[in-house]
C-alpha cells in the first residue's frame, strides 16, 4: 500500500531514498528543480549523467523515461531523472507526463527505494497547467503497482500545493 504525502518546500532539502529530478533529455542540467538538484547534489550527479550520455543514452533520455544516478551530497541514495513533456494546447501529451511518474516508480522498484520524493514535473519551464498536472500525477501514482511505501509530492509554492491537495483530498 503506497501512501501519498504532500509537502511544501524545496525538494533538495528532503530526506528520501530517491529524489526525482525534472530533467531535460540532455541530462546535463538546467534551471528549476534540475538546477537545484545539481547545485546541491554536486559534481558526482553530473558525472554519472555524463556517463549515461556516453553509454546507454547517447541521444539523451527520451521524454517520459526515467534513469537513476547517485544522489551525491543530497540526503538521498539516488536521484531519478525523468524528462517531462512540454505542455501543448493542441497535442494531448498527458500519457507522456503520466509515464514520468510510472517510469520513475519502476526505476525506484528496481533500486529497492521505499520513499520517493517527486516535484510537480513539467509545471515550470515546461508550462503544464498545475491543476491538470496534479490530476495526472496523482492518477498515475495511484494506478501504478509499486513496492514504494511513500510517494511524497514536494511542491515549491502554495498554488502547486493547493492543486495537489485538491487531487489527493
Ligand atoms: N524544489 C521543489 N520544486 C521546485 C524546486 C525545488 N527546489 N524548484 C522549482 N520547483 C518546481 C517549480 O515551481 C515547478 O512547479 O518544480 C516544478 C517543475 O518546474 P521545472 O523545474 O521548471 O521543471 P519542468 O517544468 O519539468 O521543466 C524542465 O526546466 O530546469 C529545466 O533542465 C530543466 O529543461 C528542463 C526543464
Amino acid at each position: 500500500m503506497t501512501t501519498l504525502t504532500l509537502v511544501q518546500g524545496d525538494i533538495t532539502r528532503q530526506h528520501a531514498d530517491a529524489i526525482v529530478n525534472a530533467a531535460n533529455s540532455s541530462l546535463l542540467g538546467g534551471g528549476g528543480v534540475d538546477g537545484a538538484i545539481h547545485r546541491r547534489g554536486g559534481p558526482a550527479v553530473l558525472a554519472e549523467c555524463r556517463a549515461l550520455r556516453a553509454s546507454r543514452y547517447g541521444k539523451g533520455l527520451p521524454t517520459g523515461r526515467a534513469v537513476a544516478t547517485t544522489a551525491g551530497e543530497l540526503d538521498a541514495r539516488w536521484v531519478i531523472h525523468t524528462v517531462g513533456p512540454v505542455y501543448s494546447p493542441t497535442e494531448d501529451r498527458s500519457d507522456l507526463l503520466a509515464s514520468c511518474y510510472r517510469e520513475s516508480l519502476r526505476v525506484a522498484d528496481e533500486l529497492g527505494a521505499r520513499t520517493v520524493a517527486f516535484p510537480a514535473i513539467s509545471t515550470g519551464v515546461y508550462r503544464w497547467p498545475v491543476e491538470d498536472a496534479a490530476r495526472i500525477a496523482v492518477e498515475a501514482v495511484r494506478s501504478t503497482p509499486t513496492a514504494v511505501e511513500e510517494v511524497r509530492f514536494v511542491l515549491f509554492d502554495e498554488r502547486a500545493y493547493e492543486a495537489f491537495a485538491r487531487q489527493t483530498g
